[in-house]
C-alpha cells in the first residue's frame, strides 16, 4: 500500500449500533453494507458476531454480499476463544475478511472491569491474537482505552500481537479524554517504540466526549497511523464516534497540510448519511458539518454576493464532491439585492431598475414576518407589487 493512503474503517454497523437507542435488523444491516460498499469504505465493521445470534447473523449476512466487491468485513471479538471462533464462522463466506480482537489495556480496565493482572491480559493477547491468526490472515488487535494505557506497558503488548499475528494495531481513544497534540505525540511514541515491520499498519478509534473525535483523528494521522475508524454521522456510544465524512473530507480539501488520501467515493457522503439518520432514526442537526442540511446554504447578503461572484469565496468544498446540492442561497432578512434580483431573474422574471427597488422593499417587509422566503412567496411578490400595478 501506498505509504500516504488511508484506509477507511467503518463501523456505523458495530460502535454506531451501540448509540442508545439505535437496533437496525438484518436486512436494514446489509442495506447499509451495500450503501457503503458504494462509498468505497475499505473495512466494514459488520457487529459482534458473539454478542447476540441476530448478531451473528447481520455478520454473516454482510459478508456474504461484500464478497467479491473488494471491500474487507470485520467481526470484533473479544481475546475470548469462543468470541474469535464466533466471528470466524460468521466470516466464512467471504473473501476478505477480518477478525478484530481487543482486550483493554489501561490500568483502571485492567483492575476494575477485567480484574486482571498485566500478565494475565498479555496471557490473554497471545492466546486470542494466535487463534485469530490460525483462522484468518487478516487479524487487528485493539488495545482498549489505549490513550490511557502506560506507554511501556501498550507497546509491550502491541509487540507481543504482532508476534502472534497481527497486521493492524489499533490505539483507540476509548473515552474520548484524549486532546489533539497529546495525541498525536502519544501515536508518535508508540509507533517508535513498537518498530513494526512494514507491513503493519498503526489505526485509530476516537470517541467524541469532548468533541474532539475528529481532530484527535486528524492528529494520529498526522503522526503516522494510516488506518481510521468512524461511523457516518459521528453515530455511537455516548458522544458518539469520530464523524468518517468529517474526518475524509479534511483530508481531501486540506491535502496540503496532511498529504494523504483516501479511495471513499465521497459523492456517496450525502446519500450514505441520509440512509444512516433514516434506518437509525437519529437525525442529521441542520449544521452538521459535511452532510448537514445547511452546510452548502447562505444567507447573509455578503456572503450571498460572494457566492455569487465566485463560490470558493465562502466554500470550501464544491457541494458535489459529497452529493450535495450546489449552494443554496436562502433569501431572508440577512440577503442582498444581488441575490434576490438572481432568484428572480432565475424565475424568470427580468425586471427594471425601479421594479427591482420596489419589489426589494416589499421582500425585506415580508422577510420580518417570515424566516425563509420561498420562490412561491417571490412570485406572489413580483404579482402583487409589479405585474398588479
Ligand atoms: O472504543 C473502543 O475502544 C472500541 C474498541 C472495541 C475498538 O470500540
Ligand atoms: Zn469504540
Amino acid at each position: 500500500m501506498e505509504d500516504n493512503r488511508v484506509i477507511i474503517f467503518d463501523t456505523t454497523l458495530r460502535d454506531g449500533e451501540q448509540a442508545a437507542g439505535v437496533n437496525l435488523n438484518v436486512q436494514e444491516k446489509v442495506q447499509l453494507a451495500n450503501q457503503l460498499c458504494k462509498l468505497k469504505v475499505d473495512v466494514i465493521e459488520a457487529g459482534f458476531a458473539a454478542a447476540s445470534p441476530g448478531d451473528f447473523d447481520c455478520v454473516a449476512a454482510i459478508a456474504k454480499v461484500a464478497k467479491g466487491t473488494g471491500t474487507t468485513v470485520a467481526s470484533l471479538a473479544r481475546t475470548r476463544e469462543a468470541d474469535i471462533r464466533a466471528a470466524a464462522k460468521a466470516l466464512e463466506v467471504t473473501d476478505k475478511a477480518r477478525i478484530h480482537t481487543f482486550i483493554a489495556t489501561s490500568q483502571i480496565h485492567m483492575e476494575y472491569k477485567l480484574k486482571m493482572t498485566r500478565e494475565q491480559v498479555l496471557n490473554e493477547v497471545r492466546s486470542g491474537v494466535s487463534l485469530a491468526h490460525s483462522l484468518c490472515k487478516d487479524v487487528e488487535f485493539s488495545a482498549e482505552d489505549a490513550s490511557r494505557s502506560d506507554l511501556a506497558f501498550l507497546i509491550e503488548v502491541f509487540k507481543l500481537a504482532i508476534e502472534c499475528g497481527a497486521t493492524t494495531l489499533n490505539i483507540p481513544d476509548t473515552v474520548g479524554y484524549a486532546v489533539p497534540d497529546e495525541y498525536g505525540a502519544f501515536v508518535k511514541k508508540v509507533i517508535e517504540g513498537v518498530n513494526a515491520p512494514k507491513n503493519v499498519i498503526y489505526s485509530v478509534h476516537c470517541h467524541d466526549d469532548l468533541g474532539l473525535a475528529v481532530a484527535n483523528s486528524l492528529a494520529a494521522l498526522k503522526a503516522g497511523a494510516r488506518q481510521v475508524e468512524g461511523t457516518i454521522n459521528g453515530l455511537g456510544e455516548r458522544g458518539g464516534n469520530a464523524a468518517l465524512e468529517e474526518v475524509v473530507m479534511a483530508l481531501k480539501t486540506r491535502r496540503d497540510f496532511y498529504g494523504l488520501t483516501s479511495n471513499l467515493v465521497t459523492q456517496q457522503l450525502m446519500r450514505t448519511s441520509q440512509l444512516t439518520a433514516k434506518l437509525t432514526g437519529v437525525a442529521v442537526p441542520p449544521n452538521k458539518a459535511i452532510v448537514g442540511g445547511n452546510a452548502f446554504s447562505h444567507e447573509a447578503g455578503i456572503h450571498q454576493h460572494g457566492i455569487l461572484a465566485n463560490r470558493a469565496t465562502y466554500e470550501i468544498m464544491n457541494a458535489e464532491d459529497v452529493g450535495a446540492i450546489a449552494a443554496v442561497l436562502v433569501l431572508g432578512k440577512h440577503s442582498g439585492k444581488h441575490a434576490f434580483k438572481d432568484r428572480l431573474s432565475a424565475l424568470g422574471y427580468q425586471l427594471s431598475e425601479e421594479q427591482i427597488e420596489i419589489a426589494f422593499k416589499a421582500f425585506k417587509l415580508l422577510c420580518d414576518a417570515k424566516k425563509d422566503v420561498t420562490d412561491a412567496d417571490l412570485e406572489a411578490l413580483v404579482i402583487d407589487n409589479i405585474l398588479g400595478i
